[in-house]
């Protein structure tokens, strides 16, 4: 059994699922009229994804990448490598990029820069969470569900050692416990 204890709650399935509403209402009304190619940034983001996916009303295409941090060592080199691509071609798309948590920002500032090179109509990205503290570059998500404070935060998709993603809720872990 891997190491690891949810110490406490720091957000319910309920405030998710509330949030969650309210995020794809707001994509709904902000590109009314308009296609939208949602991609998912796997594994973190699958969850949020799929529930917020289901709260947007508009014409959807879906897709996914997954990425690593490229190189070796703990601290992020901001150089991304792409694992797996998208399906769909992305030019003249507009693309809505959904993440379950920004943390020092790199993998995105990344990911955004890459597919801005693709030549998308538009690009925005959806977070549920977001740790402003963390941040290493400039990147500010244009939809964000939640601030939190710079703990170790699992659940709703999020990973300690690939463990814990399915849990319904979002919870503090100690991972000394
Ligand atoms: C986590 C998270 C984001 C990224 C954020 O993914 O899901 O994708 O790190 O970190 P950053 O803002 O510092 O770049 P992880 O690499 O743990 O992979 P996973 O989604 O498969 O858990
Ligand atoms: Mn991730
Ligand atoms: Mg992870």
């Amino acid at each position: 059994m891997v190491k690891g204890k949810v110490e406490q709650i720091l957000i319910t399935k309920d405030e998710i699922a509330t949030r969650v509403a309210e995020l794809g209402r707001k994509i709904t009304e902000d590109y009314r009229g308009r296609d939208l190619l949602i991609v998912g940034i796997l594994k973190g983001a699958i969850v949020f994804y799929s529930d917020l996916c289901r709260s947007i009303d508009l014409p959807v295409k879906m897709d996914f990448m997954s990425v690593s941090s490229y190189g070796a060592g703990t601290v992020s080199s901001g150089i991304v490598k792409i694992n797996k691509d998208l399906d769909h071609s992305c030019e003249g798309v507009d693309v809505l990029i959904v993440e379950d948590i920004i943390d020092s920002g790199l993998t995105l500032q990344y990911l955004k820069e890459y597919l801005i090179s693709r030549q998308v109509r538009s690009l925005k990205v959806c977070c549920l969470l977001d740790k402003p503290e963390r941040r290493k570059c400039d990147l500010v998500p244009d939809y964000c569900g939640f601030q939190i404070p710079d703990a170790f935060v699992v659940g709703y998709g999020l990973d300690y050692a690939e463990y814990f993603r399915n849990l319904p809720d979002i919870g503090i872990l100690n991972p000394d416990a």
